[in-house]
């Protein structure tokens, strides 16, 4: 199974940015944290990281015939991006929606989330474990 991992815009800042609201590990520990348990379950992950929408956009067209399932944290896109959507809706993967913070009970321009129309489930508020969850989830779908 090959999972892509998706993170948008300052997800590389993690630990740097905000620690109150993000959490104090950095993007490196997000990274290892992954690879480690993708490694324990014998899964292929990659994880890609960009601040660019039209590259995240990019990144999905071409996990089409390569990857079995998207773990996404459009970041700041998720409130804004229908290309990201369309990405998604285009290429047909499973995905998951991941937020490191609860987005639900934060400010109102985060209420709106675009990719959530296509992704089977979204985790909220649960730190960078919410990633583990949903690669979790993508493993017991087969
Ligand atoms: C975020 C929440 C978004 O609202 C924000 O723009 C981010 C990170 C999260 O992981 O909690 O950059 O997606």
């Amino acid at each position: 199974m090959k999972i892509l991992v998706i993170n948008g815009p300052n997800i590389n800042m993690l630990g740097i940015r905000e620690p109150d609201i993000y959490g104090k590990e950095n993007y490196n520990s997000l990274c290892a944290l992954i690879k480690a348990f993708a490694e324990d379950k014998g899964i292929t992950v990659e994880i890609y990281q960009s601040n660019h929408e039209g590259c995240i956009v990019d990144k999905i067209q071409q996990a089409y015939g390569n990857f079995d399932g998207i773990v996404i944290n459009p970041a700041a896109y998720t409130h804004t991006s229908i290309a990201i959507l369309d990405a998604l809706k285009s290429i047909g993967i499973p995905a998951v929606e991941v937020h490191i913070s609860d987005v639900s009970k934060r400010e109102f321009y985060r209420q709106i989330s675009y990719v959530r129309e296509y992704c089977e489930k979204t985790i909220c508020g649960k730190g960078i474990n919410g990633y583990i969850e949903a690669i979790e989830y993508l493993i017991s779908k087969g």
